[in-house]
């Protein structure tokens, strides 16, 4: 059974007609994307990734069986066998789609559990220097490998943090076994991040050109990260190609779920509801959230359009930002992820005397009491005035993980193409990166850095201390 959309808890807020009225527009999205008509379309490698990459399709390694899929096992098996730790240095589609995955698979708690393979540490992801420096000191004593990726090679934040933490192993192992221990995933012909690994023989794995970093989980920046974890990353694959052919079959709307979702969304946004909440009601979903905000937020977040994309966790956040949803600003709707199966699940024992009053829970699974606040959570929204998209998830395998994140992913690019956007580029990063780097001095700035100081003021001297 695969993924299904219960559309039922937004019928009082889209009409049948309103949907109706979008098949044509799903219909050319879908040729725009098929056939590559689409604004962006030198980044739709994504599209047929799930069955190019085992294959050794790919732009890189066009007709043989993919060496490198390959190689991301053996590394994988290498890294399980010789570290302690593995430290996942990159930032935005570079390490959410792994961290994603890992604790969805596994646990939040994954470094804290019993386990035989090897804690996942995440360098590069801020400028945090108190972040970064607790890396040497949860690396004491321990066998380390890291994995820096950066599909342009030039990101600061991965790019700093692969500065002090190779330097720190090859303090520890000298400079040949820390060539052993460092694995990099760029480009395969340029970039900087691209040259050091050739001049210090590191082992490299390949960002596919046609596919951008929000797009990349199921390429060697997801699957080593996920593999070292101990998840089965050809079962990742095999629910990624049933979810590619799934919704390649049909534009309409009523037979393909992908489309369904994206359509809904569209019409709602055009009705004023500006903001889309993930909901999920399990902690191990809180990063999928995270990496669903990225492909959203970077793919439709331009030329003044586009949804917000946010996200809870429920019951925890019912107590934070349940209030808002409930009776806040009426420009909401939620998209709830549920679950057929739960991860694990616990009963909930009977007490004689009843002193905490819970009883009437005795001998229920908690995943009983969950779905219950869902059911009742769902009604009280719908009541306050938001729309509910519901999202009915089989079970937490990786077959059913590698065709959500293909949903997720198609949806966003039918989504983006609906309304007018290129899904695919993200200009709209540069703009604190040339201020962030004409303030630092960096060359090729200069000229820019004495205007912008004088735009933040004193203020900011203060607060830099120069
Ligand atoms: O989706 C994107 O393209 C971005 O989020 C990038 O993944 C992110 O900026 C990191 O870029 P890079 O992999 O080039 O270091």
């Amino acid at each position: 059974m695969a993924l299904r959309l219960n559309a039922s808890y937004a019928k009082g807020f889209i009409s049948d007609d309103e949907l109706k009225q979008l098949a044509p527009a799903v219909q050319q999205a879908h040729d725009a994307l098929h056939n590559g008509t689409c604004a962006g379309n030198d980044f739709i490698g994504w599209l047929t990734l799930p069955t190019d990459y085992p294959a050794g399709n790919m732009s890189f390694e066009k007709g043989t069986a993919n060496p490198e899929f390959n190689r991301i096992k053996a590394a994988a098996k290498k890294i399980q066998s010789d570290s302690d730790i593995l430290i996942v240095i990159g930032i935005g589609g570079s390490y959410l789609g792994a961290r994603a995955a890992i604790e969805y698979l596994t646990t939040p708690n994954y470094n804290l559990i019993k386990k035989d393979t090897p804690n996942i540490y995440y360098a590069g992801n801020s400028i945090s220097g108190a972040a970064l420096s607790e890396l040497p000191e949860l690396c004491e004593g321990k066998d380390v490998s890291l994995n820096m990726i950066s599909k342009s090679g030039t990101t600061t934040e991965p790019a700093v943090a692969f500065r002090v933490l190779r330097k720190m192993l090859e303090d520890k192992y000298g400079k040949e076994e820390a060539c052993k221990r460092i694995y990099c995933t760029t480009d395969a012909n340029k970039g900087t991040l691209h040259d050091v690994a050739i001049k210090e023989g590191y082992e490299t794995f390949v960002v596919p050109d046609d596919v951008g970093g929000r797009y990349s989980v199921l390429t060697a920046v997801g699957l080593l990260p996920i593999a070292v974890a101990g998840c089965d990353i050809d079962k990742l694959l095999e629910g990624a190609q049933a979810a590619q052919a799934d919704f390649a079959k049909t534009a309409d709307i009523e037979e393909n779920v992908c489309y369904k979702y994206a359509a809904m969304r569209n019409v709602l946004y055009n009705k004023g509801y500006a903001t889309e909440i993930m909901v999920s009601y399990e902690p191990a979903y809180q990063m999928m959230s995270e990496w669903w905000k990225q492909l959203y937020g970077e793919s439709e977040g331009k030329d003044n359009k586009g949804l917000f994309p946010a996200s809870v966790i429920f019951s925890t956040d019912l107590h934070s930002m349940g209030q808002y949803i409930q009776e806040g600003v009426r420009n909401l709707f939620e998209t709830v992820c549920v679950f057929d199966k739960p991860k694990t699940d616990l009963e909930i024992g009977i007490d004689p005397e009843n002193i905490d009053g819970l009883n009437f829970l005795a001998g229920e699974n908690m995943d009983y009491v969950n779905k219950n606040a869902f059911g009742g959570t769902v009604l009280a929204h719908n009541d306050g005035g938001v729309p509910n998209i519901v999202l009915e998830i089989p079970d937490w395998s990786e077959y059913e993980l590698g065709y959500l994140i293909y949903f997720f992913e198609k949806a966003c690019a039918v989504s983006g193409i609906m309304l007018g956007v290129n899904p695919f580029n993200q200009p709209g990063v540069e703009a604190y990166k040339k201020n962030m780097f004409a303030l630092l001095g960096k060359p090729g700035y200069e000229k820019e850095q004495a205007a912008l100081a004088e735009r933040l003021g004193d203020n900011f001297k203060k607060l830099i201390n120069k």
